[in-house]
């Protein structure tokens, strides 16, 4: 037997798997160049469009400025000259003017006029009256809240004067400093007090706090603190926490929510006489024909003691003492201090001067000018 040819060495089986990994290896790698092409694809789509829409709105806010909307244009507001001088709850000022969307522009003060005011109630001059000198006029009509016009325009006001508090119902001075202040004077001065005898201090707390959500209008803050003081025992924490959180408030209400306003204190019955001459005047301006002899006789009798530009903010914000003694009208200590030192008091009135107003260096970094170095010994 001759050994026959050895058989052909078996081919090894083509491994099963090697046909299918290789269809699946080029179903991916095709499959995946698909994948990677439409994401290129939808990339440059998202390029394409974020670009076009980016210079569609460059284009269009540059050239076709957008217009206010229908509901904006036609917002009514309350500002006025006839609205401010009639004495309306601020609930009632709201209603009439719904506010935009959001909290943005709302109504959240409102404005208390002063019926016997001789100035404004003749509407000689507009409640606010102050129009002329942008870098005043904010600031001065703001100061007609609470003080009467001569506090500041009397020409022959120097130094310091006596005050009253004059009540707007009535033009009368009011036996007692407006309540806000009195609650707030009471908290800064009684701490220890009302921490060892809560009792006292809740008796010497709620009544004020009564009369100010009274006079400040509906102010549902306000009421809810005096709702939560009145029914919960003194000395509890909840009670404590209302206080802590009444004493944060209290400042949101000074300034013109006194329905009073600072004034000098003349006698009562000068006073009087003084508002009833120039009623008289005012009436016989008003009737008189325009470029009258009399007018003009009438409008210069009027102004006789008016400072028609009245001088430093300081006199009442930056010396000591200063023209009001803060204390003495009810203020507590701390607000005396900061009114006596009113920084923005002075740089107003440097503005009003044509000084250079310069930023504050606060916010940068290091001493604003370079320290002086000390000899070395
Ligand atoms: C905080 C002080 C202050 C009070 C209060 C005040 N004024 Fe003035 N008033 C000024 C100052 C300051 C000027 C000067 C503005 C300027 O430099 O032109 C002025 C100017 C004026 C002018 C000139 C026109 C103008 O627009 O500037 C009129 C009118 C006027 N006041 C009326 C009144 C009347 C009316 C009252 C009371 C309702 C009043 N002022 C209360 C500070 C005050
Ligand atoms: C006749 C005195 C008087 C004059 C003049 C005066 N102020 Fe005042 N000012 C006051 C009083 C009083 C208050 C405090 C009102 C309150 O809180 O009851 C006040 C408050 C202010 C406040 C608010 C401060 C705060 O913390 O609430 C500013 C700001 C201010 N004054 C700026 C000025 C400027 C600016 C001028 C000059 C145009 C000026 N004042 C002139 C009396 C005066």
């Amino acid at each position: 037997m001759t050994e026959t040819a050895l058989p052909p060495a078996p081919t090894p089986p083509a491994p099963k798997s090697s046909g299918r990994r290789g269809l699946l290896r080029r179903l991916l790698g095709a499959s995946g160049s698909l994948i990677v092409r439409l994401y290129a694809l939808l990339m440059l789509l998202v390029i394409l469009w974020a670009g076009y829409t980016a210079f569609a709105y460059l284009t269009r806010s540059v050239f076709s400025p957008s217009v206010l909307p229908e509901r904006y244009r036609g917002l009514q507001t309350s500002l006025d000259v006839g609205t401010l001088r009639r004495d309306r709850a601020i609930a009632e000022v709201t209603a009439e003017t719904p506010p935009p969307p959001g909290h943005y522009h709302g109504v959240d003060r409102w404005f208390q006029p002063d019926p016997n005011n001789t100035c404004t109630a003749a509407a000689c001059h507009q409640p606010l009256p102050h129009n002329r000198q942008k870098e005043t006029r904010a600031f001065a009509n703001f100061h007609t809240t609470f003080l009467t016009c001569r506090m500041c325009h009397d020409a022959h006001l120097v130094g310091s004067a006596k005050t009253i508090w004059l009540a707007a119902t009535t033009g009368e001075p009011q036996n007692q400093h407006p309540a806000v202040l009195r609650l707030m004077r009471y908290l800064e001065l009684n701490d220890e007090r009302i921490r060892s005898d809560p009792a006292a201090g809740h008796a010497a707390i709620v009544g004020p706090l009564r009369e100010t959500v009274e006079i400040a209008g509906p102010d549902p803050l306000l009421e809810y603190l005096l709702v939560e003081l009145e029914t919960s025992d003194p000395g509890s924490p909840v009670w404590r926490q209302t206080l802590e959180q009444l004493t944060m408030e209290l400042p949101n209400h000074l300034r013109g929510e006194y329905r009073a306003r600072l004034d000098l204190d003349v006698a009562a019955g000068e006073r009087r006489l003084a508002n009833r001459q120039m009623r008289e005047w005012t009436a016989g301006f008003v009737a008189a024909a325009p470029d009258s002899r009399q007018r003009e006789d009438l409008l210069r009798r009027m102004h006789e003691n008016v400072l028609p530009k009245p001088a430093a903010c300081e006199q009442c914000h930056g010396t000591r003492p200063g023209r009001i003694d803060y204390q003495a009208m009810g203020y507590p200590p701390s607000r005396q201090q900061a009114l006596e030192s009113l920084t923005t008091a002075s740089m107003i009135e440097r503005i009003r001067q044509g000084q250079p107003f310069h930023w504050p260096t606060l916010l940068e970094r290091g001493p604003a000018r370079p320290a002086t170095t000390q000899a070395g010994p």
